[in-house]
């Protein structure tokens, strides 16, 4: 017969395993709720085994992003890490289209930043970071120009953040500052994710074909404005082109009244599916302005949004609501065919 004491024991150490097995299946789940994509992670599925420092204090083997950029052979065919040490770095960088395979890693978004102040006429001209490479990532990095915003629209200028005219482009982690044009999503498949992005006007605007996964869309509010600004700016040109905005589980708020998209061409593409949208939106949603084709062959849509911004009562006519069955297609990492050629996503 045990003792009292062995049966104490047994007891709490059953009890110990059952708390264990409880964490351990408990904690699984909660891990599978909010995956992180890491940088050990993606350095991993590269399976890249060089790597280039960049210290601003000369901690490296180079001060520049760009002295780093320009140390790689043109036609490079190996994945290779850019590490960005901690700082703000005041320069214009440029991928060019010879040196695809580069992963640009930085320390976060709020501690390494490549940051400069440029309003142009010509968006390109304007950007802070331009990538025409394919098979480019960025982790942890913000990119911001800061040309002042009442400046750049009354010239009628714009400031780009980021010019992303590759196919194969993937930001994790990222965030993308400006007001007027932030970030030129212009050409290619891309996958954003985690990402923060702020403007004021059309300040995701272009052509890509891309899945914005989880990203923090913050309105900035422009005084001088008699129209409202818009989120996005997608000018698709034809039926048979697949480029599109795909909106999936983020955010959008701030300061101000924005549309979520105006028509820059006649087959515009652009979905908002299962994302919050604060009061920032105004009621239509959606605007037709400087489009004065037919509204039957834009796609703009929403999927199972909430919050305030929301309630679909004042929705621009044209806009959609779709099903289940119609964003399936769009919302799925196939759209951009990320199993190709993404080494993570969530
Ligand atoms: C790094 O990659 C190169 C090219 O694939 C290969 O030749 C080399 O053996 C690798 N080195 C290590 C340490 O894995
Ligand atoms: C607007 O852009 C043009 C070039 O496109 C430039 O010459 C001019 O200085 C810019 N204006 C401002 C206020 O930045
Ligand atoms: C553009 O939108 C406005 C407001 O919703 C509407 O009155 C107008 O008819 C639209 N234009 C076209 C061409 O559909």
């Amino acid at each position: 017969m045990a003792s009292p004491r062995s049966w104490l024991s047994f007891h709490v150490s059953s009890f110990i395993v059952t708390i264990l097995i409880f964490c351990l299946s408990h904690c699984a789940l909660c891990l599978d709720g909010q995956t992180v994509v890491d940088s050990p992670l993606l350095t991993e599925k590269l399976g890249i085994n060089r790597t280039i420092k960049v210290d601003i204090n000369g901690n490296g083997e180079f001060k520049s992003i760009q002295a780093a950029i320009d140390s790689i052979p043109e036609g490079n065919s190996k994945w290779v890490i850019v590490h960005v040490r901690k700082g703000i770095y005041r320069e214009k960088v440029h991928v060019p289209q010879n040196k695809p395979y580069i992963f640009m890693r930085g320390n976060g978004r709020g501690k390494t930043a490549i940051v400069w102040s440029q309003s142009s006429e010509d968006n390109i001209d304007s950007a802070t970071f331009k990538v025409e490479a394919h098979d480019f990532i960025a982790f942890g990095i913000s990119f911001k120009n800061e040309a002042p915003t009442g400046i750049a629209y009354t010239s009628q200028n714009q400031s780009v953040a980021a010019f992303v005219a590759a196919d194969k482009v993937a930001f994790y982690h990222c965030a993308f500052y400006s007001t007027h044009n932030t970030l030129f999503d212009y050409k290619g498949r891309h996958y954003y994710e985690s990402c923060y992005i702020q403007g004021s006007i059309d300040f995701i605007f272009g052509r890509g074909r891309s899945i914005f996964h989880k990203a923090d869309i913050f309105v900035v509010d422009d005084k001088r404005v008699t129209i409202k600004g818009s989120v996005t700016a997608q000018n698709r040109e034809s039926e048979g082109e697949m480029s599109g905005f795909i909106f999936i589980k983020g955010k959008v708020y701030g300061i101000g009244g924005v549309y979520l998209g105006r028509a820059k061409g006649p087959y515009s593409r652009v979905i908002f599916a299962e994302t919050y949208l604060s009061k920032t939106i105004v009621p239509e949603g959606w605007t037709n302005w400087s489009y004065d084709g037919s509204t039957k062959d834009l796609y703009h849509a929403e999927y199972e949004c909430h919050g305030p911004g929301a309630l679909t009562t004042g929705r621009a006519p044209w806009s959609r609501q779709l099903t289940k069955e119609e964003v399936a297609p769009f919302i799925s990492i196939d759209y951009i065919d990320g199993k190709n050629w993404l080494p993570a996503w969530v």
